[in-house]
């Protein structure tokens, strides 16, 4: 048998509480269903979804719907991984076979909890067909970050 390494094990586990909170996506306007699922350093998982409304660019992103769950929690600084994954939603369920990636906007908010937790955030983008998952680094998808050290607040 393939040897998994443990840390993927932990990516599978995040798709998975993402693909289930996409369940739950308020996206009738997109019809596009987003779920991101946050792990803390204590194993807590927080999941998110996107919510969309009538004005369309309004529109939170899964991943900022759970960043926001974990301030809410004040656990912020103890976000480690965060799983995503999205596709269309269809009469019979979510489908897609490309990991879906962070966009700019939560690209940078995810850089605020990894600045408060002083550590590299791990990004596990998966399909909604469950075939692929990529892992990825904060620092590659969001190279020279501004963040709270460019105001003088460390
Ligand atoms: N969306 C997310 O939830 N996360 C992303 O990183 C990209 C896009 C949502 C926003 C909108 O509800 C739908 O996907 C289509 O753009």
């Amino acid at each position: 048998m393939a040897e998994v390494p443990i840390e993927d094990v932990a990516g599978r586990v995040l798709i998975d509480h993402a693909l289930d909170a996409a369940k739950n996506a308020h996206a009738p306007y997109s019809r596009f269903a987003v779920g991101a699922a946050l792990l803390l350093d204590d194993g807590t998982i927080i999941p998110g979804t996107n919510f969309e409304n009538a004005s369309y660019g309004l529109s939170l992103c899964a991943e900022t719907v759970a960043l926001a769950a974990a301030n809410v929690a004040g656990r912020l600084k103890h976000v480690v991984a965060i799983g995503i994954v999205g596709g269309a939603m269809t009469a019979t369920g979510i489908e897609g076979e490309t990991p879906i990636y962070p966009c700019g906007r939560c690209r940078q908010i995810l850089n605020e909890a990894a600045d408060m937790g002083r550590r590299d955030i791990i990004i596990y983008c998966g399909s909604a067909d469950g075939a692929v998952m990529r892992r990825h680094l904060l620092s590659e998808l969001l190279p020279f970050a501004f963040g709270p050290g460019d105001l003088g607040i460390s």
